[in-house]
């Protein structure tokens, strides 16, 4: 608690290489990756998968995979040779799915999701949730740091605007300030790319490369607001509805 006009703090963070940077005093860090990872994970849990295992590299995934886990992997926007997966979030649509645990392993979110891991809270943001997450988040009466995976360790502009869109979403309940330039510069973004989020973001790097996989329908997708109500949350290395951890987190 900020104790000098006793209101929260929310933050962001714009990439992984900086969460060292962001990261003291906060206990409470939602990951996002609009683009596509933790769209995905939301519409997974949302649509019933039981539990996402996040995974950093490839030979994780492959030894789990070995294990008999259901897995998925992404690198650079494409479903990697040997699985049957990746990260499209319509994937996870699939019934099939319903019940089952899935490990994933994709190029950027997975990887800040397992960054944050030491945090007493980690759960997952999206715009897909953002009303769900937000209302959540001003119950917790908490500090909350936003990790933005970006694309390699870089700046990018969809986490960002989602980054923004939380930001401003907790500074209008009234109980939060921020007081790093980067929330205020994504809080600015948001605003300036709303009204089209698909157009504001036609020429980023990560959109252009999924226009190449002809993924359009996935970006639509993952920059459509509220779609989803689930709120994933890291419990034991697993992602799995927020709603069914019983303690206080
Ligand atoms: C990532 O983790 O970098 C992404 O989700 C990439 C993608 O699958 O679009």
């Amino acid at each position: 608690m900020s104790d000098s006009v006793n209101k929260n703090r929310v933050e962001v963070c714009f990439a992984p290489c900086d969460f060292h940077q962001y990261e003291e005093g906060f206990d409470l860090v939602v990951v996002i990756d609009v683009l596509r990872a933790t769209s995905a994970i939301c519409t997974a849990i949302e649509h019933g998968v039981k539990g996402i295992i996040p995974v950093a590299t490839l030979d994780e995934a492959r030894e789990l995979q070995k294990e008999g886990y259901i897995v998925a992997a992404e690198r650079n926007g494409a479903v990697v040779e040997g699985f049957d997966l990746g990260n499209s979030p319509y994937s996870y649509m699939n019934p099939e799915l319903k019940g089952k645990t899935v490990a994933l392993t994709t190029t950027n979110g997975t990887k800040a999701i397992r960054i944050a891991e030491q945090k007493k809270t980690v759960v997952i943001g999206s715009l897909n949730n953002l009303t769900s997450l937000c209302n959540w988040l001003v119950e917790q009466k908490r500090d909350v740091l936003v990790l933005a995976s970006g694309w390699k360790d870089k700046f990018n502009l969809e986490d960002t605007i989602c980054g923004g869109a939380i930001t401003d979403m907790l500074i209008q309940s009234g109980q939060f300030i921020s007081d790093e330039d980067s929330s205020v510069a994504a809080k600015f973004i948001y605003r300036s790319a709303k009204e089209n989020m698909f157009a504001y973001l036609k020429a980023s790097s990560h959109r252009r490369r999924l226009r190449a996989l002809d993924l359009n329908a996935d970006v639509s997708y993952c920059l459509t607001p509220n779609n989803v109500c689930a709120i994933p949350i890291l419990k034991d290395g697993i992602l799995v509805p927020l709603n069914e951890v019983a303690e206080k987190v």
